[in-house]
């Protein structure tokens, strides 16, 4: 059995009245376009496998269209897949009955919209203590942990604003308050970050990565946009007509894209901010100063730079050496796709 707590098996979702009589024509590799123009049915996902693991970030990335808000749905069964399953802590969602669903959506998962989805005409309290009430939790308690969780996204001394006297920022975290008040493990999160200014929008990245380290919830979080993902993504699947063309930590795509699509997407990506030694380090060990694992390219080219022999040795957070690495190597990895960068430091 897998630690994971959540893991999705061959998922298929056509749109469209005969779906499931599509399902073979698909697995035979019929084109998205060529479905849609020969049968008039919309290819959404396209065996789907990914295994999200237990309290990190799973990012799911993509551009418009590519299916990301369609396999988030499924997760709690706001949409029914063609064919496949969703299994949930070793229980398949698509298995529940009504009432084991809604148990299920109101105690194991809960959402963060893009649109906030806040209730007008209630308070900010009223609005984060919501999930809570129609959990069955009594008001004055659940107006009470609400305070916690308005504090913990820094909106201490607004809560008795409605939600038009806030901004889209402010608005957010009340979304995001309202989510995390639930104590579910699972949070979603479509989209969430995407309506708001750049600075406002880092500003809600560092308040999630905060959480995230206190709560340690498994959240899926969906984003088209490549630098949010590798901020946020402790894992990224990204998906392309329906299919997850590639899957691994940052750091794996970086380095090694699977194809031009994804070379595409992260050939302006400042590879040096991204990119940590712990991925280039080789065996051995030299007379070079220790870099930690976790230096990113950029902080470690100085280092290396410095030292006599243009190595350095790399040591773990613990303190413990796990190998060198060498000017050339950090070079190498910083140039690799980015041209800009290539031109800089020839
Ligand atoms: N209810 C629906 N009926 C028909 N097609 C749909 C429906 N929902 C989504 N689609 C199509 O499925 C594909 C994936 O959509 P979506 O999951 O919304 O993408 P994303 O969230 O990545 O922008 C798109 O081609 C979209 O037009
Ligand atoms: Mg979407």
């Amino acid at each position: 059995m897998s630690d994971a707590k959540l893991q999705i098996n061959n998922l298929y979702k056509i749109f469209g009245p005969k779906a499931k009589k599509f399902v073979p024509l698909v697995k035979e590799g019929i084109s998205k376009q060529e479905l849609l123009d020969s049968y008039n049915h919309v290819l959404g996902l396209n065996n789907i496998n990914l295994t999200i693991p237990q309290q990190k970030v799973q990012v799911i990335m993509g551009l418009s269209g590519s299916g990301k808000s369609t396999l988030i749905r499924h997760i709690n069964r706001l949409i029914e897949p063609t064919s496949g399953e969703v299994i949930v802590d070793n229980k398949n969602v698509l298995e529940m009955s009504q009432t084991e669903l809604r148990e299920f959506r109101r105690k194991k998962t809960s959402m963060v919209f893009q649109k906030f989805a806040l209730l007008p005409h209630k308070t900010v309290s009223q609005n984060v203590a919501y999930g809570l009430t129609i959990q069955g939790v009594h008001e004055a308690q659940a107006k009470e942990s609400s305070h916690i969780w308005i504090e913990k996204v820094g909106l201490s001394g607004f809560e008795g604003h409605f939600p038009a006297q806030l901004s889209g920022g402010m608005q957010q975290r009340v979304g995001l308050a309202r989510a995390l008040a639930t104590d579910a493990p699972i949070l979603l999160m479509d989209e969430a970050f995407s309506a708001l200014d750049p600075l406002i929008r880092t500003d809600m990245q560092d308040i999630l990565l905060d959480l995230q380290n206190e709560l340690q919830k498994t959240i899926i979080f969906i984003t088209h946009d490549l630098d949010e993902a590798l901020r946020i993504g402790d894992n990224i699947a990204i998906l392309r007509d329906g299919k997850v063309i590639q899957e691994g930590n940052p750091q794996e795509i970086i380095m090694t894209p699977a194809d031009d699509y994804i070379s595409d997407f992260i050939k302006d990506v400042n590879r040096g901010k991204v990119i940590r030694i712990k991925s280039i380090v080789t065996k051995g060990s030299c007379r070079g100063p220790n870099l930690i694992s976790s230096l990113t390219l950029e902080n470690a080219l100085k280092e290396l730079n410095k030292s006599k022999t243009k190595e350095c040795n790399v040591i773990d957070e613990g303190g413990k050496k796990i190998g060198k690495v060498s000017l050339d190597s950090a070079i190498d990895a910083l140039l690799k796709t980015n041209v800009s960068t290539n031109e800089r430091y020839k």
